[in-house]
């Protein structure tokens, strides 16, 4: 069996300017060494808003952090007339391995398409960023759908033309789910999980989909991790409201199966 690295993501969405941005990464680095005994091995990374990347950038590669860190969005176009966009080539430069791609807030605030998503996933690949695909379904799709069949389909609109060998993190969100309070069951998210692993065999291959990690989000707390954890297609988690509280955030991190 591949064994992939548990992935504990924190994404701050608006929240915390690039002042508190240092002091949180500061206290989540020294809560996750001091922890070390207990700790789990997970990467761990934060999404803070971009005015904070380079803060962060300067503070985790001068005192070598053990904290990655990514942004929450990239443009499709990587020069030009784009007012208020944000290139791959800039993220890349300050150094962010990770960007969040297709969060459901995009696409319902901003009008993100399956065709839009699918461009920034190419872009981000194109700037050797790992895209952090963010799929899921509403409260109506679950209804009127199942559970699976739109992340499926969003999973694989996202990956057309899309080069399989290299990294992609896939998140599932179901958008009910987020800020509620109201998590999936870890028997949901392992069961969609699965879904997005069997379209990622389908479109690259079975080593593809063996190594790519799938993370859970929407309302995940220290109370709960553990138990998505458990679900063997559940790789991490995209944590939310719970990723700025440095104490709770750090629990998570520290989550025991
Ligand atoms: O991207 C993570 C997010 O959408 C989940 O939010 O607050 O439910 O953990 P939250």
């Amino acid at each position: 069996a591949v064994a992939r690295t548990p992935f504990i993501a924190g994404n701050w969405k608006m929240n915390l300017d690039h002042l508190q941005a240092i002091a949180f990464v500061q206290k989540l680095a020294w809560s996750l060494a001091d922890a070390k005994h207990d700790f789990a091995d997970a990467e761990v990374a934060v999404f803070p808003p971009f005015t904070d990347l380079r803060s962060v950038q300067t503070l985790v590669v001068a005192d070598t952090l053990p904290v990655a860190y990514g942004a929450q969005d990239v443009s499709a176009h990587d020069s030009g007339a784009y007012t208020g966009e944000i290139s791959g080539a800039f993220l890349a430069q300050l150094g962010c391995r990770y960007v969040i791609i297709g969060h459901s807030e995009r696409r319902t605030l901003h009008h993100e398409t399956d065709a839009d998503v699918n461009r920034k996933v190419l872009a981000a690949q194109r700037h050797g960023i790992v895209p952090v695909l963010c799929v899921g379904e509403t409260a109506e799709d679950l209804e009127a759908h199942g559970a699976s069949a739109v992340p499926v389909a969003q999973l694989r609109a996202a990956l057309e033309g899309v080069d399989g060998s290299k990294e992609l993190v896939i998140a599932y969100e179901p958008v009910w789910a987020i800020g509620s309070g109201q998590a999936a069951t870890p028997a949901q998210a392992e069961q969609v999980a699965a879904a997005l692993r069997g379209v990622v065999a389908e479109v690259f291959d079975d080593e593809t989909a063996k190594a790519t990690r799938i993370l859970y989000g929407g309302s995940v707390k220290a109370a709960n991790i553990a138990a998505f954890m458990r679900e063997p297609n559940v790789d991490g988690a995209l944590v939310g409201g719970a990723s700025l509280d440095i104490d709770e955030f750090s629990s998570i991190a520290r989550f025991s199966k």
